[in-house]
């Protein structure tokens, strides 16, 4: 069976077709919004928006939201994630979360979110969001999904969150029968931080071909099907045996994930992964901190921005708002063109000077003077 994409559509109440697109030049959204969403917040006339219709605690910290999606949200492939917008103390915040499940018939999608202690929006979503709630959902996006036939053996490393879109991805595998060998390494510190473990021990039992070991770092007592201690190479070949034909995908903080990559590097068949956290930033650029000059090109302003920030730091520092998600280099929400100057990639430590190349403004700093499409 091929790994399919939802139509993951909910009623479309105000999208009638030839009825839009005749009353399209008269309406304005906002004023349209304002006025159905005092009948029902999850209607929009363009926004994708969805209806939180279940909430459950996952694990210590960590909850479940299924959510009902409207007529302006479109599918997922399992393993990808979407940006979540909410209202925080008055604050559009956006961040990035992975979807859990596999694309259903009633278009409903799911999150799994663990509070992050002082967490903006996770907090958020844990902690004050209640079904009925609405959510601006973007579009699914995310490079860590599977083939539409899979093959030869998969090996999922996950530590804390990063078990998401691995789940999702595991589902999907279940779902098509356990076609191939899937080994799932599942670190958290405690048992009481694992999410879906009944879940992924029925698999297990259920499929010889899946293979589960879940890793606590902090678990005084450990029980059948547990384990001790950090990621390491040892460990890993005892567990999955030969990892030469492994096809790798890693997830959790970006710790966990450097670690991973070097591990196996040369090691497995393949690798893949996905922080959830950003990488360390770099300190070369503070050394040579300096102010330069930045034209706004769509919004026809100009500015003086420091050096040793992010470009979106600086500039929501002098109060504007440039559309971001994850602020960590993964969403590609914050990405512009910069048609003049230099920039530093915060992640890789390159320079670039080309002009009309794209850049993400929350992993960049300015070198130059800069002209940005914003
Ligand atoms: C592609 C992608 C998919 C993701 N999927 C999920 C998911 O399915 N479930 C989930 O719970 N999270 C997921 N995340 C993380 C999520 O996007 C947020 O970063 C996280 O919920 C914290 O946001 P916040 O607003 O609460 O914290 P912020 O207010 O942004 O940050 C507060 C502090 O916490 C630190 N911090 C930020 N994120 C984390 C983190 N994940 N762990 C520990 N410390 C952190 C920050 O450095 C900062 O110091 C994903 C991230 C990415 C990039
Ligand atoms: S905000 Fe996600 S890449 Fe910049």
């Amino acid at each position: 069976m091929s790994v399919s994409v939802a139509p993951a559509r909910g009623p479309a109440p105000y999208s009638p077709g030839l009825l839009r697109r005749i009353v399209t030049p008269f309406v304005d959204p906002g004023v349209f919004d304002f006025w159905v969403g005092k009948l029902n917040p999850a209607w929009s006339w363009d926004r994708p928006l969805a209806r939180v219709v279940e909430r459950r605690v996952e694990a210590l910290d960590t909850v479940t939201l299924v959510l009902k999606p409207n007529g302006h949200c479109t599918g997922f492939v399992p393993g990808q994630h979407l940006n979540v917008t909410a209202e925080v103390n008055g604050r559009r915040t956006t961040r990035s979360y992975s979807l859990i499940d596999v694309p259903r018939r009633d278009g409903r999608v799911a999150i799994t979110v663990k509070r992050v202690a002082h967490g903006t929006l996770s907090t958020h979503l844990c902690q004050h969001l209640r079904v009925g709630d609405v959510l601006e959902l973007g579009p699914a996006f995310g490079a860590m999904t599977l083939p539409a036939q899979p093959q030869g053996p998969w090996l999922f490393l996950a530590a804390g969150s990063g078990i998401t879109p691995l789940m999702s991805l595991t589902r999907s595998l279940a779902k098509q029968g356990m076609p191939v060998d899937l080994t799932v390494i599942y670190w958290a510190k405690t048992r009481a931080e694992l999410c879906f473990a009944r879940e992924l021990r029925q698999l297990a039992v259920k499929f010889p071909r899946f293979k589960l070991q879940f890793v606590l770092e902090k678990e005084a007592q450990l029980l059948a099907g547990e384990e001790a201690g950090l990621i390491s190479h040892e460990q890993l070949v005892r567990i999955v045996g030969d990892l030469s034909s492994q096809q790798t995908y890693a997830c959790g903080p970006a710790g966990f994930v450097d670690a991973a990559r070097a591990l196996t590097a040369g090691k497995v068949r393949s690798f893949l992964a996905e922080g959830f956290t950003p990488s360390a930033p770099l300190s070369v650029a503070d050394a040579e901190t300096a102010t330069v000059h930045v034209h706004l090109a769509r919004s026809g302003r100009d500015l003086e921005i420091p050096t040793n920030l992010s470009i979106l730091d600086a500039l929501e520092a002098q109060g504007l708002k440039p559309k971001v998600g994850c602020r960590m280099g993964v969403c590609h929400t914050c990405v512009c063109t910069r048609t003049s100057g230099t920039t530093l990639d915060m992640q890789t430590g390159e320079q670039d000077a080309q002009p009309d190349m794209d850049v993400r403004i929350c992993m960049s700093r300015a070198r130059t003077d800069l002209s940005l499409d914003l």
